[in-house]
């Protein structure tokens, strides 16, 4: 790998690489040379895109886990450091959107999207920073990035979302804390907002509110994957002494 390329060197950790945004931002991270932890549930997925990631980057790592068991991102991460030896970066993106109105919504879903949109991106946090930290001090660019992945819902409340924007807005509030704690530090924190994108993450609805969703305007045409990890690297690839805080990301035609 050059050492010309700007993540040369480095190592990162995506969340929710097994499709969409993660898998989009794990290539794209490893085609500017970092060494990419590929982190979701399903170990098939990570499989192949471990062998697509071989053809065009350093050799990825693929580990397959639940991070809502508490037990995972601190495995996750001490293995990591074991097999790769550091961590640069850590992009927070696993998610669930489970849309629906408040009243009489089945609470699985609930703890769902708390247990993966807030929980797990918390616990990875948590198990991260001591490594961010100590990536901060050192080469190859003695600063360190922490993203994580919010959405406009972590901006703008619509009716049906509830849920999904409060575990949002909660992304955000954590994330402007733990920047203020830590920026001296050099380890960056962002926050990515984007709007409709083009992945499985609708999908998990149920069909009548897939239905619902179908005759609402003003989403606009979706944006790709690849939009938003563009956005990812700009923000991870900026010199040591440029922080991106934050990007709102909608398709152009996207309304509200
Ligand atoms: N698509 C959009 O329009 C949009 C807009 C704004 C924000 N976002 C945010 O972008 C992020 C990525 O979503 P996406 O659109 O790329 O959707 P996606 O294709 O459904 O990806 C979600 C990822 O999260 C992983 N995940 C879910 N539960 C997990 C768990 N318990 N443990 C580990 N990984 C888990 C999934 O992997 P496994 O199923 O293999 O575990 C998958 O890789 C989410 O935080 C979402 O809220 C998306």
């Amino acid at each position: 790998m050059p050492d010309s390329l700007v993540l040369a060197s480095t190592v990162a950790v995506v969340t929710g690489a097994s499709s969409g945004i993660g898998e989009a931002t794990a290539l794209a991270l490893a085609e500017q040379g970092a060494t990419v932890a590929l982190v979701a549930r399903r170990a098939q997925r990570l499989e192949r895109l471990a062998e697509r990631i071989a053809s065009v980057g350093p050799t990825p790592l693929a580990i397959a886990a639940d991070l809502t068991d508490a037990a995972q991102p601190p495995r996750v991460m001490s293995e990591v450091v074991a097999k790769a030896g550091r961590i640069d970066v850590l992009v927070n993106n696993a998610g669930v959107m489970l849309l629906g109105p408040i009243v009489g919504a089945p609470l699985e879903e609930w703890e769902r999207m708390i247990d993966v949109n807030v929980r797990a991106l918390l616990h990875c946090a948590h198990a991260a920073l001591p490594h961010l930290l100590a990536a901060a001090e050192q080469g190859p660019r003695n600063v360190a990035d922490l993203v994580n992945v919010s959405s406009v819902a972590g901006r703008k409340i619509n009716n049906g979302s509830g849920v999904y924007n409060l575990t949002k807005h909660g992304v955000g509030a954590f994330s402007e804390s733990l920047r203020q704690e830590i920026t001296r530090r050099h380890v960056r924190v962002g926050l990515i907002e984007p709007g409709a994108v083009e992945t499985e993450l609708v999908g998990h609805n149920r069909p009548e509110i897939l239905e619902d969703l179908a005759s609402r305007p003003g989403l606009g045409s979706p944006m790709q994957a690849r939009d938003i990890s563009d956005a990812i690297l700009y923000m991870v690839t900026r010199p040591r002494h440029v922080a991106i805080n934050e990007i709102l990301i909608r398709p152009t035609d996207q309304e509200r």
